[in-house]
Formats: C-alpha cells, sequence, structure tokens
C-alpha cells in the first residue's frame, strides 16, 4: 500500500508516529505562515499541517495544492493545539506535521462543491457521478446497501436458500411493463429480451428441485419513470417449494426484522399487520396505505392479501392478470375462474412500508391445465401460451412441486433505510427522469456497421431524436 494509516484512522494515541497518508484534497486553507489541508478518503477526514520552517520545497508544494488534488503526505501525529479539536472528526484530536508531499494526480476545479448540501440539478450530480459519490451523504448509502446484501445472503444462507443466476438474455416475462429488447446478431431478426423479472426461472427451478432459491438481481422495465422506479432496478427474489403463505410471511418477515437490526438497530414487531385489498381500498382508497400515524411507528410494514386474481382493462375490453399470470386461484374460485372472472381470489399478497409498495408475490399454479385456463381467460390462446411460456408449461407436466415466492425491491427498500424520498440516491449510477445515463451518455446512436450485421434499419431520423 502507498499509506501507513487512512484518514479516519489516527487518534491520540498515535501521536509522534510517523505516518504516510493518502487521498483528496477536501480543502486548503492558507493562514499566511501555515498551510492547513483536509485530508479525505473513504474512510474519513485528517488535517495537515504544513510548516514553512521544516522544509520551504515541501510547504511551496502545498501551496499549488487545490480541492480534488490526489496527494500522498509524510508525516508525524501531533496533539491538536488547545481549543483547535474537532469533536466531529474521529481524528479530531489529532493533526500531521507534513515532512513530505507528493502530487500523485492534479484536479480540475470540480463543478460542485463535494459537501452534504449541494444545490445544483439531478443531471449535474449524475454527470459527475464519481464527484457525487465521493460526498460522504451519497457514499453512505451505498455502503448501507452492502451491509444490507451482506445481511440478506447471511440470512438467507442460515435458512438452506441456493443463490443462482439465471439468463438476462432471455424471453418475455409478464410482469405488466414493456420489455427491453436485444438483437441477435447470429438468428437475424430475433430479439432476446431482457428479464422483468426472474419469475419464469425460478419456477423452473422448483420443478428441479432447488427447493429453496434466491436472488439479487438485475430486472428491466420499460416503464414510465418515477421517484420510486426506474428502467433497471434490484430485486431480491426468492422461491420456495412445500409452501403456504404463512411460511412466505414469517419468512419475509424475519429477514425484515433481522434487516432492521442489523443494519439500522430498529426492533420491528411481527407479525406485520395484514390486511385484505378490499378494506384496504375501503379504508384507504389505496392498496398502498401507510399506517405509520396509525401505529405511532419511525416504519410501518402491512401485508396486503386477498387481491383479485383479474383485472378488467376497459380499453382492450379484456381480463389481465392483477398481479402475474403465474399466480394461483383461491381454491375455492377455482370452478368459477371461467363464469365469474370478477369475483376470483388470488393467492398473491403485497408488502407495503410506509405507504410504498416493497415487494410482492404469491402462490403460483404448478398445474398445466390450469395454467392453460388462467391464461385463456387473460387472452392468450393455447397455441400462443406455449409460443412464449412453452417450457413453463413442459416443465409443469414433469412433477412441478406445489411452490410460491415473493420479490422485494431493494432499491425501495434502501431508500426507505436510507431516509431518501428517491431511489436514485441508493443507486451507484441511475437512470435520469428520461431513462438516460447522464453520465455515460447511453443510450446512444450505434454506428450503421453494427446495425447492418443486426439487420436492423432505423427509421427514425436523428432530428425527431430527444
Ligand atoms: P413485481 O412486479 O410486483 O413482482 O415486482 C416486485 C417489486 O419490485 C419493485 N419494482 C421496482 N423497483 C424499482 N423500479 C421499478 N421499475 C420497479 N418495478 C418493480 C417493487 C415491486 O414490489 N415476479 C414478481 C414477484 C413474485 O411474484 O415473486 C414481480 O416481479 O418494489
Amino acid at each position: 500500500m502507498l499509506y501507513t494509516h487512512t484518514c479516519g484512522q489516527l487518534n491520540a494515541s498515535d501521536v509522534n508516529k510517523k505516518v504516510t497518508l493518502c487521498g483528496w484534497v477536501a480543502s486548503r486553507r492558507d493562514h499566511g505562515k501555515l498551510i492547513f489541508i483536509d485530508l479525505r478518503d473513504r474512510y474519513g477526514i485528517t488535517q495537515i499541517v504544513f510548516l514553512p520552517g521544516d522544509s520551504a520545497a515541501i510547504y511551496t508544494k502545498a501551496q499549488e495544492l487545490r480541492d480534488e488534488f490526489v496527494v500522498k503526505v509524510r508525516g508525524k501525529v501531533s496533539l491538536r493545539p488547545k481549543g483547535t479539536i474537532n469533536p466531529k472528526l474521529s481524528t479530531g484530536e489529532v493533526e500531521v506535521l507534513g515532512l513530505d508531499l507528493e502530487i500523485l494526480n492534479p484536479s480540475l476545479t470540480p463543478p460542485f462543491e463535494i459537501k452534504d448540501s449541494i444545490e445544483i440539478s439531478e443531471d449535474m450530480r449524475l454527470k459527475y457521478r464519481y464527484l457525487d459519490l465521493r460526498r460522504k451523504s451519497v457514499f453512505d448509502n451505498i455502503i448501507l446497501r452492502r451491509n444490507v446484501n451482506k445481511i440478506i445472503r447471511s440470512f438467507l444462507d442460515k435458512n438452506n436458500f441456493i443463490e443462482c443466476e439465471t439468463p438476462v438474455l432471455t424471453k418475455s416475462t409478464p410482469e405488466g411493463a414493456r420489455d427491453y429488447l436485444v438483437p441477435s446478431r447470429v438468428n437475424p431478426g430475433q430479439f432476446y429480451a431482457l428479464p422483468q423479472s426472474p419469475q419464469l426461472f425460478k419456477q423452473i427451478l422448483m420443478v428441479a428441485g432447488f427447493e429453496r432459491y434466491y436472488q439479487i438481481t438485475k430486472c428491466f422495465r420499460d416503464e414510465d419513470l418515477r421517484a420510486d422506479r426506474q428502467p433497471e432496478f434490484t430485486q431480491l427474489d426468492l422461491e420456495m417449494s412445500f409452501v403456504s403463505e404463512e411460511d412466505i410471511f414469517l419468512l419475509i418477515e424475519q429477514l425484515m426484522q433481522t434487516i432492521f437490526k442489523e443494519a439500522k438497530a430498529i426492533d420491528l414487531k411481527i407479525p406485520f399487520p395484514r390486511m385484505t385489498f378490499q378494506e384496504a381500498q375501503a379504508k384507504y382508497a389505496t392498496d398502498k396505505p401507510d399506517l405509520r400515524k396509525e401505529l405511532n411507528s419511525e416504519f410501518a410494514f402491512a401485508w396486503i392479501v386477498d387481491f383479485p386474481l383479474f383485472k378488467y382493462n376497459q380499453e382492450e375490453k379484456r381480463w389481465e392478470s392483477e398481479h402475474h399470470p403465474f399466480t394461483a386461484p383461491a381454491a375455492e374460485d377455482i370452478d368459477n375462474l371461467e363464469e365469474a372472472p370478477e369475483k376470483v381470489k388470488s393467492r398473491s399478497y403485497d408488502l407495503v412500508l410506509n405507504g410504498v409498495e416493497l415487494g410482492s408475490g404469491s402462490i403460483r399454479i404448478h398445474n398445466q391445465q390450469l395454467q392453460e385456463r388462467v391464461f385463456n381467460i387473460i387472452g392468450i390462446a393455447k397455441e400462443e401460451a406455449h409460443k412464449r411460456f412453452g417450457f413453463l408449461l413442459e416443465a409443469f407436466q414433469f412433477g412441478a412441486p406445489p411452490h410460491g415466492g415473493f420479490a422485494c425491491g431493494l432499491d425501495r427498500l434502501m431508500a426507505i433505510l436510507s431516509g431518501e424520498s428517491s431511489i436514485r440516491e441508493v443507486i451507484l449510477f441511475p437512470k435520469n427522469a428520461s431513462a438516460s445515463c447522464p453520465l455515460s451518455g447511453a443510450p446512444s446512436d450505434v454506428d450503421e456497421g453494427q446495425l447492418k450485421e443486426l439487420n436492423i434499419t432505423v427509421k427514425v431520423k436523428k432530428e425527431e431524436k430527444r
């Protein structure tokens, strides 16, 4: 390592030690005879002092320093003079008297200050996300996310779950949004769809006997963006065999309890309250009620159950799935499927937190004929169903166990845990409101040669593009 200590490490017990620190110049204060540098790395800030007496050359070099220069400083730890101790910093009792200074890389003047509260447009922050991520508040969100991922993995591992990776170049999964399509060069005119969720593959894994699957995975949906929606987002996705709703509720409640306790030292009471879709609509006029006031609680979870299996699409004059078409109907309603689809309840459930839909899931259909009946009601005829989901329907004929699962929107959970109002604050490189990445410039034009290779002609003219 180029350094002996980090910028968040030194305290009074290190006085008189010779140390080497590396980091970014967070600020430089020139007090005539003394130059103070706040040196920053991911661990914290250490104050460095350069005195003209010790070495004129080093002092002169320190005068060149500007914000965000990357430097290596060798020096001696000393106690700060009385009255200059900074209790807000973990290193606030000490400073390092600079004996040697190497400028590892200069920096242009950043377009905004690297401090917690800044007033600049979000696009500017995202264009210079590498600078934005140097801000402690944003960085802390990402670290919290990493901690939560670790807690999730450890909890699910203890509960015998198998972490799996399912394909990203795949077929359409019907979760209600438009697909992102990827052209296949070797199969001209054919396209992969990026998964809206791993729904079909996790069900196939149940047929394969995995019994308990999970994945922290990217999902892709081409839909209008909002504060809690991104075109690519992350789900904690899981599936279990031989379970009822109660098993899934208990598992998710214990998982949330563990996350809140270990990541934020918050005790959650379980079981979470439950209410039916009808009750939620009647009492709160929404299926995502915010129960914080009512429960007098910091965080208010609730399960919403008994959703209808179908909803009627007035525009297209047809039934569609309220959740997704793999959701099982309530056992007592199976006979009424075709006669009275509006009366059929589903075995799906949503988890709501502070008025946000955090996740959803269901007990699935595992019988081929029942699955075909549901497809038929939502207007996917047998032939079409086999074309789109044939591999799942076929798998159902080879000993599919009863199964069910859940997917939690991890970005939404992280935004709430971090106290942020937008999921963009907890994603490293989010897209902006027009689904673009101001940092990389994606999406962008591709060259004619690539299009030709893919047998694609673009109709829209350059000037018509936004
Ligand atoms: P669903 O479509 O409800 O269910 O998605 C599960 C959770 O994913 C999150 N989410 C999103 N987060 C950010 N941006 C988006 N565009 C976005 N879309 C969804 C939400 C949501 O509750 N396969 C089923 C789950 C299952 O049945 O097991 C599914 O994907 O927090």
